[in-house]
């Protein structure tokens, strides 16, 4: 996936995480570097995978690589929420924008993956059948935590609904 390589060397994608890096270090909650970008890939692959296989078809038209450049990217705005104070959804579109676009993606492409970016947080439907991009990152975004084995899982402010209880996916 040339164009997801290329987005792990951009210089704004490095610079976004490494101020994520910088401002979570101490934190006690999940943290958003890049273990968790490539698990959240990785899991919401996964996902599209066993879809596949169990109803034989190409859902959607998601790539892999489109679910690797949303996972990727989906955390960015984190970085000026904690350097700005800004809503990082709206700043992590922008940011995702402007990387994706110098990777070589087209106007619809990012149209798609930036939309999942900003809606996965809406979608709200991890046991349900919708298999949209958003609402792959979505799950895929909350299965990456390992909330069973969590220190501070009582503090967390997720819904115990989305927390997990096991590695099932
Ligand atoms: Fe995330």
């Amino acid at each position: 996936m040339e164009r997801v390589d290329k987005i792990l060397r951009h210089s704004l994608f490095l610079s976004k995480l490494e101020i994520i890096n910088y401002f979570e270090q101490d934190r006690k909650f999940c943290k958003h570097g890049i273990q968790h970008l490539l698990d959240v890939a990785r899991i919401g692959s996964i996902i599209l995978a066993q879809y596949n296989v169990d109803r034989n078809v190409n859902i959607h038209n998601i790539a892999d690589e489109y679910m690797y450049a949303a996972a990727l990217v989906h955390d960015l705005g984190r970085a000026d929420e904690y350097e700005f104070g800004v809503p990082h959804e709206e700043a992590g579109a922008k940011t995702a924008a402007e990387i994706l676009n110098d990777c070589g993606y087209s106007e619809s492409e990012i149209e798609k993956i930036v939309s999942a970016v900003l809606f996965h947080k809406d979608v709200k439907c991890r046991d349900c059948n919708n298999y949209s991009l958003a609402s792959v990152l979505y799950k895929a975004d909350k299965l990456s935590r390992c909330c069973f084995m969590c220190q501070v899982r009582e503090e967390c402010k997720w819904e115990e609904i989305d927390k997990n209880n096991t590695v099932i996916i």
